[in-house]
């Protein structure tokens, strides 16, 4: 079966031009980045402790503005073993996760066969949560999880009153919320608002270094004290302490100071690249609206085709323009675009002609 993953082929090694996320580095480019860091000269961090790893805690817990935050070399790590300490503290087994959510898709059934926990779906597909989807949730969850964006949707966001809705709805019944927020700080510009307020909806919230932070790998749960600190024995159960983890926080420090203020600029560049491609395909083209720096863009060639002809532009013209490319029938196809400085390279009319002759 096609299956579509491009991501780590062989030819995108020999690039130089990317579309999607930020341009990836060789391990020369990323060991010279990780040398620029002014905390360099600083003791190595081992088994998650050292002075770079509590900065890195620190400083995350202070953006989301929780008491503290915990580090993780894998997302997975953090949130599962949120989960199953809200489920400790309630004695309650069930969570609310979207159907199309990373938990729900991307991880293998941990929640189940690792977790042991069961799960209420709310939302439809490729539908960010409702009021309606929150009305109809069971009393007796462990957590309601919520993906901000949820990504295998489109990248779709809640309106700002179904969050405070939720939030209402979660307090009066004594149940926690946890944020997946791989990409919070991406979607916080939808609403315009701090991240601390986006943070706030939830009473847990998982944050990537290695999305628009940029970082090697990696990401931070972040949450009351005594929680997050419950914690720490859940990281080291599940393999989380690494001998040490400094790739990964001298990174995530690196792109606190050059990633993090150019969110609100990957944002702005997203919705302007989305109507230039709209401008010029049609209204097909976005099948979601565009409300965070990622977002899926839909052409009327078939997804074999565009890979032989994505292939062949990188062989012969070192240029990257896609990870996974999803068929969408026998006629079209998606692809994700996530704004970062690989835009940098780019005027938005060459990248839609780039598009236009590829679809042809
Ligand atoms: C929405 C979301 N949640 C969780 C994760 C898990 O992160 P990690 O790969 O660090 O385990 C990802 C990773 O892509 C993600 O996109």
């Amino acid at each position: 079966m096609y299956k579509g993953i491009l991501l780590g082929h062989p030819l995108m090694a020999q690039c130089h031009k990317f579309i999607t996320r930020h341009k990836p580095l060789n391990h020369k480019q990323w060991l010279q980045r990780i040398a620029q860091v002014p905390e360099i000269d600083q003791q190595i961090d081992f088994y998650n402790s050292g002075p770079t790893i509590t900065l890195l805690e620190n400083k995350i817990a202070e953006l989301l503005g929780k008491e503290r935050a915990l580090f993780v070399h894998k997302g997975m790590v953090g949130q599962n073993a949120a989960l199953l300490q809200w489920s400790a503290n309630l004695n309650r087994h069930r969570i609310a996760i979207h159907p199309q959510s990373h938990i729900a898709v991307d991880e293998s059934d941990a929640y189940d066969k690792l977790l042991n926990l069961e799960v209420w779906m709310f939302g439809e597909p490729h539908c960010a949560i409702t009021d309606n989807d929150i009305a109809r949730l069971p009393e007796d969850l462990a957590a309601i999880v919520l993906e901000l964006p949820t990504r295998r949707a489109g990248f779709r966001l809640p309106q700002w009153q179904t969050l405070e809705y939720l939030q209402q709805f979660a307090k009066t019944r004594g149940i926690p919320i946890h944020i997946d927020g791989a990409r919070l700080l991406e979607a916080a510009c939808y609403w315009q608002k701090p991240y601390a307020d986006v943070a706030g909806i939830g009473n847990s919230v998982y944050v990537s270094l290695y999305k628009t932070l940029g970082a090697a790998a990696g990401g931070v749960v972040a949450g009351e004290t005594e929680f997050i600190e419950q914690l720490i024995p859940w990281r080291s159960r599940m393999g989380g302490d690494l001998f040490t983890a400094f790739p990964y926080v001298l990174s995530a420090l690196w792109g606190l100071r050059h990633y993090l203020p150019r969110i609100p600029e990957f944002h702005q560049r997203a919705y302007a690249l989305a109507q230039a491609i709209q401008h010029r395909f049609g209204d097909e083209a976005l099948p979601f609206p565009v409300q965070c720096n990622g977002f899926l863009v839909q052409l009327p060639v078939s997804a074999q085709v565009l890979e032989r002809r994505a292939l062949k532009l990188a062989e012969e013209k070192g240029i990257w323009l896609f990870d996974r490319i999803l068929p969408q029938g026998e006629q079209s196809c998606r692809f994700e675009i996530q704004a970062g400085d690989a835009l940098d390279d780019w005027q938005d009319a060459d990248l839609v002609d780039l598009l236009e002759q590829l679809s042809r």
